[in-house]
């Protein structure tokens, strides 16, 4: 797979409007657990529609050191699982990419064995993983801790009721992926309601699981003896198909997005309507157009169905250049907030306190040298970029080939003006 992930910098000048087609690739946040839940059956199993991205290569690292073949060819990967593994996720990968987590419950749940590395905090400062360690205990795992390691170890898992006291989507999966070939049913309540946990059970139940419930708060499993590989191809990618939408907030003019599920971003959308977009849904994707500044909107994050977390950097890019006061609250990451310093070096007035950020909207940003702090955040500042008179350098951005396939480019086809450097 060729990845730019070499590119450190991404130069971004005065763009827009914005015209023409564009494609969403799979969604990472779905093809990385997708590829986790391949270790739950020996044999080859197939992903379609793969983002070409750092984090699925970092992911196919992984399970090849855990003794897999892992190959990726164009949007297609295909892993095959031997009967026996390695079950260890180690620090050098864990500490990369922090999804590689979800790799406990297939461990647990097939071999009964895990060691993986105890994931630091990150780029959103600390993310705890209490409510996976507690869910898989209530199946009957254990665990301890020492010299960085997590290891657990369990007989054949049990299924019982959980409930997730937060609806975390890297617990729901976990605990997913432990039960479907624990003994007996397992209730997940106040399960993540993403569409990328549909995705899984969706892979799940092609493997010969019995997950009912997937996109509701209530997710049963029955578990079963043993699973087969399975093909599958992974859903669009929400988060790319916002970043699309911001670029378009930001600068205007007039795109389809193509493949973009517009039933899995309601919320979203609708803010966007709000803030004066004109937004359709169509049988080849999504339809935006933006003819005048847009409105500012106050704007909390929740958990699905509510404005993901994941749009937020997106949403105070585009809150930045819009007319009007807006107030922005993370409810989900507290420290998600990093993209706000580099925003406010290209002009944006912006004030946090605590996790609120007001933001009062400029007539135009200028130019400046920035750096990515993290994929989402890299993104935003791209699509800050395009508003901003002369030119913006985003460093650090790795961070974006951590996320998207090709964002350059695809913006570059829309008419922006972006370049790698
Ligand atoms: C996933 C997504 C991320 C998205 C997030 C929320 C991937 C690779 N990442 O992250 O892009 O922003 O969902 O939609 O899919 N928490 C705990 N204890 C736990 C687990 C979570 O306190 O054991 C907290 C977290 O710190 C956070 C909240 O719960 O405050 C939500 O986290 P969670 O839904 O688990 O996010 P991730 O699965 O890590």
């Amino acid at each position: 797979m060729n990845i730019k992930s070499e590119v450190s910098s991404i130069c971004v000048r005065k763009s827009g409007p914005l015209e023409g087609n564009v494609r969403v690739s799979g969604a990472k946040n779905s093809a990385l657990k997708l590829m986790a839940a391949a270790l739950l059956a020996p044999g080859r199993s197939i992903l379609h529609n793969v983002p070409r991205i750092a984090d699925v290569v970092w992911m196919g690292e992984l399970l090849a050191q855990m003794g897999c073949a892992v190959s990726h060819q164009s949007d297609t990967t295909i892993i095959d699982v031997p009967d026996e593994i390695v079950p260890e996720a180690p620090y050098e990968i864990v500490e990369r990419m922090r999804a590689s987590i979800v790799v406990l419950g297939p461990l647990l749940g097939r071999f009964g064995k895990a060691r993986v590395s105890v994931p630091g905090g990150d780029d959103f400062g600390h993310r705890p993983i209490d409510m996976h360690l507690r869910g898989l205990k209530e199946l009957g795992a254990t665990f301890t801790t020492s010299h960085g390691y997590i290891e657990g170890r369990a007989h054949r898992l049990e299924g019982t009721r959980v409930l997730l006291e937060f609806p975390s989507v890297g617990a729901t999966e976990n605990l997913l992926m432990a039960a479907v070939l624990a003994k007996g049913e397992t209730v997940i309540d106040n399960a993540a309601r993403e569409p990328e946990i549909e995705d899984l059970a969706s892979f799940l139940n092609g493997m010969g699981a019995v997950v009912d419930g997937a996109g509701t708060s209530t997710v049963s499993v029955e578990g079963v003896d043993s699973l087969i590989p399975v093909e599958h191809t992974v859903l669009p990618d929400r988060i790319e198909a916002a970043t699309y939408l911001a670029a378009v907030g930001a600068v205007g003019g007039q795109v389809c997005i193509e493949g973009g599920r517009a039933d899995h971003m309601k919320m979203f959308l609708n803010k966007l309507v709000d803030m004066g977009m004109e937004i359709s849904s169509a049988a080849d994707g999504i339809h935006v157009a933006r003819l005048d500044r847009l409105h500012s909107v106050d704007v909390s994050t929740l958990p699905y169905p509510g404005v993901a977390t994941d749009y937020q950097p997106l949403l105070l890019a585009m809150l930045s250049v819009a007319d009007g006061i807006g107030i922005v609250t993370e409810n989900i990451f507290g420290g998600r907030l990093r993209a706000l310093d580099e925003l406010v070096r290209l002009g944006a007035d912006i004030r946090a306190e605590g996790h609120h950020v007001l933001i009062r909207g400029v007539e135009s940003l200028s130019g400046a040298r920035v750096r990515a702090p993290d994929i989402r955040a890299g993104a935003a500042l791209v699509v800050a970029g395009l508003a901003a008179e002369g030119e913006t350098i985003v460093g650090d951005a790795h961070h974006v080939a951590r996320g998207y396939e090709d964002l350059v480019g695809r913006l570059s086809s829309l008419g922006a003006n972006v370049t790698h450097m």
